[in-house]
């Protein structure tokens, strides 16, 4: 894949990055690999997602070299604050067996959801301590996820180095309009994470729709998912386990959803959300110890 956006530092990086989440949290090395294979160069994963090992010891395998992938990592909530950042980042830097990581983000706005009274000052606080590991030169770039307007607000008015990107879940169906054009309009590249919904069955109307314009368009529902996320200009991060899915979800580029077509995606009624707000609930996970 050579499509590209340039982000705020004028580095650029795929339209389409890879996700690494795997509910099972088994070791997903093979699977890596084969996205690998498929063409993928962005990686997205997360200290809390045990992923990092398996992505580092695919990399590591496969021979490519490091200045041709982007790694993007995330502290979790127990990992928030100035004393806890550095060795939070150093914990994932010997999972994923680099010496820099691409782009670092703080995973949650809220450490303890909707009890969260001071979270704007320990959002600050990491992110400083976050800066402090780009001007060491271990991070390329800080980038947020799940930062709603009013949390990315407090970051744009307090920190020395912007955020890049800001993940959320973005999915027809669920495509949260204010929080993307409060991302685009301050140069922060919107990216879906469940661009696909998480697979997550729907017998609803806003199913209706995508399964007409699949047919419409000849492509499958995933297709016109990650379409759509695209002409919005957001980074897509789909996750698949067969080679054959994650061939199919690079394979947009050659067809474009009318205007009409992605005004009614935009309208649809609410779809396959995952139900994990960043103001209220903090998403609970399970742990393999074997891959901490
Ligand atoms: N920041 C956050 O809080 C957050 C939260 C959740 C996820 N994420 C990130 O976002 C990534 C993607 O989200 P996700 O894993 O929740 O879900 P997703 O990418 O929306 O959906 C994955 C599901 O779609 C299926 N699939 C993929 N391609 C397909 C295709 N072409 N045709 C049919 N089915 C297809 C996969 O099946 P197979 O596996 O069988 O291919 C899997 O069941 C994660 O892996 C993670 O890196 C971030």
């Amino acid at each position: 894949m050579n499509e590209y956006y340039t982000l705020n530092d004028g580095s650029k990086i795929p339209k389409i990055g890879f996700g690494t989440y795997n509910e099972e949290f088994c070791d997903n090395r093979e699977v890596i690999l084969q996205a690998i294979e498929c063409g993928y160069r962005f990686f997205d994963t997360a200290s809390l997602y045990e992923t990092e090992r398996s992505l580092g010891n695919a990399l590591r395998e496969s021979g490519i070299s490091r200045s041709e992938v982007i790694i993007e990592t995330k502290l979790w909530i127990d990992e928030m604050g100035a004393g806890n950042v550095k060795k939070a980042f150093e914990r994932s830097l010997t999972r994923l067996q680099t010496d820099y990581v691409d782009i670092y983000m703080i995973h949650w706005p809220r450490q303890t959801g909707a009890d969260d009274e001071d979270w704007k000052a320990l959002d600050i606080e990491t992110w400083n301590a976050m800066e402090d590991l780009v001007r060491k030169g271990k991070v390329r770039r800080l980038g947020l996820s799940n930062f709603l307007p009013h949390h990315l607000k407090n970051i744009l008015e307090n920190c020395s180095i912007r955020p890049v990107v800001d993940q959320l879940e973005l999915h027809p169906g669920y495509s949260q309009e204010r929080a993307v054009q409060y991302c685009l309009d301050n140069d922060v590249i919107p990216m879906a994470w469940s661009p696909l919904g998480r697979g997550r069955e729907n017998a609803t109307i806003g199913n209706s729709i995508l399964v007409r314009l699949a047919e419409k368009y000849g492509r499958s529902i995933q297709q016109i998912n990650i379409r759509f996320l695209l002409q919005k200009g957001i980074l897509p991060i789909p996750k698949a386990s067969s080679y054959e899915h994650m061939k199919a979800n690079l394979d947009v580029f050659d067809f474009e959803l009318s205007e009409d077509d992605i005004s009614m995606l935009s309208c649809m009624p609410q779809t396959a959300w995952l139900e994990e707000h960043p103001d209220f609930a903090i998403p609970d996970r399970k742990s393999n110890p074997a891959n901490v």
